[in-house]
């Protein structure tokens, strides 16, 4: 990317280091977890940096100017981290190593798997701020809740469906209500495993 014309101007390296960084720690947590209890609690981890064109379409969906103070300071998920678990509980085990690193400073949680949106989307985010310096956002997600999100975002932006089609929308609430009910049963059996 053009550093001149980037709206994230210099910062721009930093904050593909500091994704890196990140992504880094997550995956050493997973090696330590593995190691401890034999059990990998992360399916995959995704990073990615905002796209210059969602930045500015977010700024301006804010009424922020299309600048550096907004895309870094105003607007909070530049840093874009997602992070894939098997089972509910690994969900908040993670949240819980992340808080514990050096440098890691929660800034906003919303926990979408406790008060689920009335679209029946569930993950868990988290704002952080790392160093001091820039934010990042985390998801956090089991696989149902992942395989749910992307076919309802890959809806909502083939037609204009949310609102519109009333059956569809209590179709994708009712899915996402039964995939929920599959992560508690493969939660208690999970459960039921380890205490043999
Ligand atoms: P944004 O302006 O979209 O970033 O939303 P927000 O500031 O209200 O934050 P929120 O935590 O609600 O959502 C942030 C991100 O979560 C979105 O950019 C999506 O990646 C994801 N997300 C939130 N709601 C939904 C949803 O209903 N469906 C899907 N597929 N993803 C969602
Ligand atoms: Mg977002």
């Amino acid at each position: 990317m053009e550093i001149s014309n980037s709206i994230y101007g210099d910062m721009y390296p930093y904050l593909i280091e500091t994704m890196d960084r990140l992504t880094c720690h997550i995956e050493a947590i997973r090696e330590d977890m593995k190691r401890s209890n034999g059990m990998d609690p992360v399916e995959h981890v995704l990073g990615r940096i905002k796209s210059e064109e969602s930045m500015r379409e977010k700024c301006r969906r804010n009424d922020l100017p299309e600048d550096k103070d907004s895309a870094l300071d105003k607007i909070h998920d530049a840093i874009g981290i997602r992070i894939v678990c098997a089972f509910i509980d690994d969900v908040y085990v993670m949240r819980d190593k992340i808080l514990e690193l050096e440098g890691i400073e929660l800034f906003k949680e919303k926990d979408y798997i406790k008060h689920v949106k009335p679209n029946g989307y569930r993950s868990f985010h988290m704002i952080i701020r790392v160093d001091g310096k820039v934010y990042a956002e985390i998801q956090l997600r089991t696989i149902s809740m992942d395989t749910w999100a992307a076919l309802e975002h890959h809806m909502k932006y083939k037609k204009n469906i949310q609102g519109n089609n009333e059956l569809i929308v209590r179709e994708l609430k009712r899915c996402a209500d039964e995939l929920a009910s599959t992560d508690e049963s493969m939660q208690t059996l999970k459960d039921m495993i380890n205490d043999l």
